[in-house]
């Protein structure tokens, strides 16, 4: 069965002549090679790479551990995010975008700030859970951020983005910083939720230093793959560059240890990636697993950071 994604080409968008996504992880789908792309070795060599450059390295993890994966991220991130999306505002009958939506709860979230007079698009490479939600106001997109034309979607008085800009790398980010941007109607607010490393280890456990070396190591990796895990320092001169005004920004995270959900989610991460851990670590990643699933080890590795701005509004620009 020819594999029709593939021509329009993201990482594990591989999906059958019925449109059903096909199962298909960390194996680069037939015909890539002849596709005129032009992906970085270590991503071939990982099967991480389908059609375009476009690299994103969980998207072809299967759905029930990709479930579980957003769920501990939404445990974890959803109370500080719809906390800052109150905090901005998000006025009645506002137009909103969630770029990158995964699940959607920061999309339902914005739902039910917006009202019946408002609408949420939500739109992500990977529609599978957005495309289950039924509302007369709330409207899911298969867009790919970084290929296909945003000037579709029309004006927004709020964007929202999180955790996805990390995963596309520093380049390409700025790009879609530039064209969300874009797409700010006057007095429009963008929010966007970035990763952040930060290493931090309790000193009195005997492997304090071990994982500070381990977690940098995965760190350079990662970045190697094209992803960025320190694009929230990015975001304030971002969104700056691009004219947006009322610049703020703030950081959020926790000491964590094994057994929370944070440690959960890194687990599922470090599963769902587990080609390429396998291709970063001498010992399959066993030790860094270790180490995060250990209870009596405390540690700090990841941070969110969060930057907000506003496109200024006409009477505001020439005053
Ligand atoms: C780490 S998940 C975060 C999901 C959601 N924003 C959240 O915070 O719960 C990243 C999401 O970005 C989506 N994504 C990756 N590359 C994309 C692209 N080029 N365009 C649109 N969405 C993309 C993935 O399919 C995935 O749903």
């Amino acid at each position: 069965m020819p594999v029709r994604g593939a021509a329009r080409g993201s990482i594990g968008q591989v999906h059958d002549d019925e449109g059903r996504l096909r199962a298909n992880p960390w194996h680069v789908p037939p015909g890539v090679a002849s596709l005129g792309a032009d992906p970085c070795d270590l991503c071939l060599k990982l099967g991480l790479v389908a059609s375009s450059d476009v690299q994103y390295i969980f998207g072809s993890t299967p759905t029930d551990l990709e479930t579980k994966r957003l769920d501990r991220l939404e445990q974890v991130l959803d109370p500080h995010t719809f906390e800052r999306l109150d905090r901005l505002g998000v006025p009645r009958g506002s137009r909103c975008l969630e770029v990158g939506a995964g699940r959607g709860t920061s999309a339902l979230f914005l739902l039910t700030r917006c009202g019946a007079n408002g609408e949420v698009v939500a739109t992500d490479i990977d529609t599978r859970w957005i495309e289950q939600i039924r509302h007369p106001n709330f409207r899911a997109v298969r867009h790919d951020i970084l290929a296909d034309p945003v000037e579709d979607l029309g004006l927004f008085d709020l964007i929202h983005v999180r955790y996805l800009l990390g995963n596309i790398g520093a380049e390409r980010g700025q790009d879609v910083v530039q064209r969300l941007a874009g797409r700010l109607a006057p007095g429009g607010r963008i929010l966007i939720e970035e990763p952040q490393v930060a290493l931090a280890a309790d000193p009195s456990h005997a492997h304090s230093d071990a994982w500070k070396r381990l977690v940098q190591h995965w760190d350079d990796f990662t970045v190697r793959l094209g992803l960025d895990t320190n694009f929230g320092v990015r975001l304030p001169r971002l969104l700056l560059s691009v004219g947006l005004d009322s610049i703020g920004s703030d950081i959020q995270g926790s000491v964590t240890h094994g057994g929370d959900t944070w440690s959960d989610w890194a687990l599922t991460s470090l599963e769902s990636a587990k080609n390429a851990v396998a291709q970063a670590f001498d010992d399959g990643g066993a030790r860094i697993r270790a180490l995060i699933a250990d209870e009596s080890f405390w540690k700090v590795y990841w941070l969110s950071a969060a930057t907000w701005g506003s496109r200024p509004t006409p009477e505001h620009t020439t005053s």
